[in-house]
């Protein structure tokens, strides 16, 4: 109840929304759970994500019978977005793992970092993988310091991101195993002459898969937020085919913006991918444990 003391709207936001539906259902349990325990007149949701989001087609998904305001916020989370002490409650799903930029040492030949031949770290030389946590390390910081400006006192936070677990390889995560499908077929297209070998060395996602630990030292440094939950949420077994499309939708842009890729060659590498996810669905695709969503629950104190 404190956190509505000086204001009747509950403002809510998504951050990195992207198009819908996810977020569409996420924020639709948040206002029923909110009624649920309070008696509040009126709801704002802000949408958030980069500027060259669609967010026409965000909008015009929209339910026309929902009971909120909406509104969408162009820019980069990690700056701040909203005024001071506005937001009651803060949402976002598989975007904080995006890093702001790729570590550069992972494309410099020169480095001991250089991650040549692989699109991620979780194989990579030790000095990669650092690379990369430094890189997590700094945005997660960037992150969480606009936040704790937005967010009033008791305010609350609930974000859900890949993650692996505290003190297993980095190779071990379900996620870093797709990803290494996908690299390897970027190989294959490269032996195959589809693509050339330098491209591929020179593309890495600019993505990280962090611990509960290191998301927990993260909150600590910030120093405005307890954790309230910190946990893995379960996943269901995915069928390849499911698998290589939720691929393709996250990867698609930035692989067209490395390689020039056209739909026909898209294709056909998400044909290698499926293919590659087929014949190891008796391993890793069969049980992806419970180590891939981290849910965490965060209070502004
Ligand atoms: C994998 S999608 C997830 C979309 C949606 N939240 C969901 O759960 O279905 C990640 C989204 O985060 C957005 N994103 C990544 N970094 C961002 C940033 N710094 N600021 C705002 N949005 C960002 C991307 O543009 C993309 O739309």
């Amino acid at each position: 109840m404190t956190m509505f003391s000086s204001s009747n709207t509950f403002r809510a936001a998504d951050l990195g929304c992207a198009t819908g539906p996810n977020i569409l259902l996420a924020v639709q349990n948040m206002i029923d759970a909110v009624k649920h325990s309070h008696e509040l007149p009126e709801f704002q949701v802000f949408f958030n994500d980069q500027t060259s989001n669609d967010f026409n087609l965000l909008f015009t998904s929209l339910p026309p019978e929902r009971r909120y305001f909406a509104a969408g916020v162009p820019g980069s989370f990690r700056s701040q977005l909203f005024p001071r002490a506005s937001l009651h409650f803060v949402h976002s799903s598989y975007a904080i793992q995006i890093l702001s930029t790729l570590p550069k040492e992972a494309v410099d030949k020169s480095s001991p970092a250089w991650n040549k031949g692989r699109i991620h770290y979780s194989n990579s030389a030790p000095e990669a993988v650092d690379a990369y946590e430094a890189q997590f390390a700094v945005d997660m910081k960037s992150f969480l310091e606009p936040r704790a400006e937005e967010i009033v006192h008791d305010g609350l936070m609930a974000f859900i991101v890949p993650g692996h677990p505290t003190g297993t390889p980095h190779s071990e995560a379900f996620f870093n195993k797709t990803l290494e499908i996908l690299g390897s077929c970027l190989v294959d297209m490269a032996n195959m002459g589809k693509i050339s070998y330098e491209k591929v060395d020179l593309f890495n996602l600019p993505a990280y898969l962090a611990s509960p630990h290191e998301m927990d030292a993260a909150v600590k440094q910030n120093g405005s937020f307890s954790v309230e939950i910190m946990e893995y949420l379960h996943q269901e077994k995915q069928q390849p085919e499911a698998l290589a499309s939720t691929k393709r939708a996250g990867f698609e842009g930035i692989l067209k913006e490395h390689f020039g890729f056209g739909e026909e060659i898209l294709g056909r590498l998400y044909h290698l991918v499926c293919k590659k996810f087929g014949q190891q669905s008796s391993t890793f695709l069969e049980s992806p444990g419970d180590a891939m969503n981290l849910f965490v629950f965060l209070k502004r104190i």
